[in-house]
């Protein structure tokens, strides 16, 4: 029997959701790939000693955490809409678990290699941005467990809850996201300082890794906002087809 025109218009809908994730999930990975090219070829490279080295631990495991973990855990309720609805909650929380740790290897890599040589901590708008991001994420992450996993949690609280946690979370990767790219320029200008104006080799790699990032972040920006991609109206459509 020919589909509904509804349910060719939900199926297209779909198609044009897996369309946008795939180009996302690819610029995520271009984006991890080029922080790590970057801070091995042109920082260099990895250590654990308090030393720049150290340092380098920092973007790119804030990368890791803030743009491709946690754009992967807020859109895999919709892309992933045909999970059982508690396993998409224990993967969400897990994958969020998995940046906090990141998150807080990455602050203390470089709170330590300032510690070391004598660099004051805090200074910057980036630090500024970047801390506020993280203090707002560890909370979020605090009433997402004790809301959503903790089963003595009032239901009417729950249901009122979700609208924040929503905005919150979306606001949160996008502070994150700002956070990154004000991160990279100012470790560009540090590292080219006058040379930067003339594009050294490296320098173009920290611009294109910002631009992946950002990218990426719209790409994540439309999963998660969409209202036709909601794991509801996936779900609806699941029925619809069924019913064909
Ligand atoms: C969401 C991602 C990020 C967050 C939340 C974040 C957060 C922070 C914080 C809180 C500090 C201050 C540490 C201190 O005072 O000792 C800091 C320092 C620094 N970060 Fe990030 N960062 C992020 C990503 C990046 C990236 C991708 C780079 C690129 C290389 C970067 C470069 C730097 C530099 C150069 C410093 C030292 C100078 C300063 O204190 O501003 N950050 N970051
Ligand atoms: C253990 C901690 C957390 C738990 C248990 C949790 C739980 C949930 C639940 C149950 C939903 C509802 C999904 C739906 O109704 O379809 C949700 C959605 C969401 N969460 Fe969390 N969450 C946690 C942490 C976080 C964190 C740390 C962030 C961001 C920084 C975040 C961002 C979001 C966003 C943006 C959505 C909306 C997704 C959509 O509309 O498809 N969550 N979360």
């Amino acid at each position: 029997m020919e589909p509904s025109p509804m349910a060719r218009q939900l199926q297209k809908t779909r198609l044009m959701m897996y369309a946008t994730f795939g180009v996302t999930e690819a610029l995520g990975v271009v984006a991890v790939f080029l922080v790590l090219n970057w801070v091995v070829h042109s920082l260099g490279g990895f250590a654990w000693d308090g030393s720049s080295q150290q340092f380098n631990w920092h973007p790119f495991l804030m990368v890791t955490a803030f743009a491709f973990l946690m754009g992967n855990s807020l859109v895999l309720y919709r892309v992933f809409y045909f999970l059982d609805k508690k396993v998409a909650k224990v993967a969400h929380s897990a994958i969020h678990t998995a940046s906090l740790v990141c998150i807080m290897l990455a602050l203390y890599a470089v709170i330590d290699n300032h510690n070391q040589s004598n660099t004051n901590n805090m200074y910057s708008l980036h630090s500024w941005i970047g801390m506020t991001t993280c203090v707002l994420f560890f909370l979020q992450l605090v009433f997402g467990f004790a809301a959503y996993l903790v089963p003595q949690f009032p239901e009417s609280i729950k249901a009122n809850m979700m609208p924040i946690h929503r905005f919150m979370g979306t606001l949160i990767f996008c502070m994150g996201i700002a956070s990154i790219i004000s991160g990279i320029t100012e470790k560009a200008i540090f590292t080219y300082a006058g040379e930067y104006q003339h594009l050294p080799g490296w320098s173009v790699e920290a611009n294109l890794l910002g631009l992946a990032v950002a990218l990426y972040a719209v790409g994540i920006g439309i999963l998660v906002t969409n209202p036709s991609f909601s794991r509801e109206d996936n779900i609806a459509q699941m029925w619809e087809n069924l019913n064909d």
